[in-house]
């Protein structure tokens, strides 16, 4: 199977080597807007070469890989959509909501194939605790809290494009918990702040935020974020029910320096960054793609899925904007 890629950036060169070692791409390839990145990141890929062109790697492809930065993607989409190609692209589909919308609708048109990139559905841990909540392991789910923590901020050029903390961050927590607990959010109230990075507050964006959500069944969660953290990157959930409470992420070699008498200590976080963090749900992710463009599986993440988590990211941005809760009904 031909797949072109677009985009090779931090996740892009990721992408490209899990899927140019899919048994089922026989040839990949890569375009990116700096031809001398997409020559580095082809070099040791058997199966990749170098695309001139959005169009060169498209042609023939059966299916394409979006990574491209978050304000590129709906037109890529729609070209990929309009050439016959199933599509993967990376979160947000889009920063605003109409966009994203348009590309939803287009989907439905042309019953066209966009699978969206929330890795942490294919993450083993998320699967597991989805499973355990599913099969009435908590009880009734009260509370969770979800914690974010970059280990180095993005650099200034990608958060200017990003779409900010809420649609670029946070989203994957938007994403997940409401695939966790098959709710909706109902009411987001948000705070952030951009101490230490006076550039972020000149692109009127946070490093650090807290949201609280209220999801319609009742559950209440807390879920924070920030850009900077090197004690590692750092993704983990709680989730505290009736009968039980759950963790997801909390790695045995915790990388965090405990305060407890006797505790051991560690030298280096054990997770550098998300490459690593999720390299195995990057890995399947990816491979389930495969099979939903040949027809083989459900699409696991759809457009509107996307939408979801983008309309809940929007509520957060106007409550820390305008400093009071926002229901989700007030999004478009
Ligand atoms: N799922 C995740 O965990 C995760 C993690 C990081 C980034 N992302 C998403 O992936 C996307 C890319 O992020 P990144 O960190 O790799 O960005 P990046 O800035 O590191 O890389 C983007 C790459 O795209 C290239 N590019 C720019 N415009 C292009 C165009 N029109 N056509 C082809 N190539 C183009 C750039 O030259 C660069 O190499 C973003 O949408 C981001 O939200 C997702």
């Amino acid at each position: 199977m031909r797949v072109g890629l677009l985009g090779v950036g931090r996740l892009g060169a990721t992408h490209a080597a899990t899927a140019a070692a899919l048994p089922d791409v026989t040839e990949l390839r890569i375009y990116d807007a700096d031809p001398e990145r997409a020559r580095m990141v082809a070099a040791p890929l058997a199966s990749a070469k170098v695309a001139a062109t959005v169009d060169e790697a498209l042609d023939g492809a059966y299916a394409a890989i979006v990574v491209t930065p978050t304000d590129t993607h709906a037109p890529l989409i729609m070209r990929c959509l309009d050439s016959g190609v199933a599509t993967f692209c990376e979160k947000p589909i889009a920063i605003g909501i109409a966009e994203t919308q348009a590309i939803v609708d287009h989907v439905a048109r042309t019953a066209g194939r966009l699978q969206i990139g929330f890795q942490r559905r294919f993450d083993s841990g998320y699967q597991r605790a989805r499973a355990a909540i599913r099969a009435g392991e908590l009880g009734t789910v009260y509370s969770f809290l979800m914690v974010s923590c970059d280990r180095t901020p993005p650099a200034d050029a990608y958060i200017a494009t990003s779409g900010g903390q809420f649609k670029d961050q946070f989203i994957h927590d938007f994403d997940i918990t409401r695939w966790l607990l098959d709710d909706e959010v109902e009411q987001i109230t948000a705070i952030g702040s951009a101490r230490g990075f006076p550039t972020y507050e000149a692109m009127n964006d946070v490093g650090t935020s807290a949201v609280m959500m209220r999801m319609k069944q009742g559950t209440i969660g807390l879920a924070t974020a920030l850009r900077h953290n090197e004690a590692g990157y750092d993704i983990h959930v709680e989730i505290h029910g009736g009968k039980d409470t759950i963790a997801i992420g909390i790695d045995p070699r915790t990388p965090w320096r405990s305060m407890e008498a006797d505790a051991p200590a560690f030298a280096s976080p054990p997770y550098p960054s998300f490459h690593v963090r999720f390299a195995d749900a990057y890995r399947a992710e990816l491979a389930h793609f495969m099979r939903f463009a040949r027809g083989e599986r459900e699409n696991p993440c759809t457009a509107a899925d996307a939408l979801e988590a983008l309309r809940i990211a929007e509520a957060a941005g106007r409550s820390f904007r305008e400093r009071r809760s926002v229901p989700l009904t007030e999004i478009a």
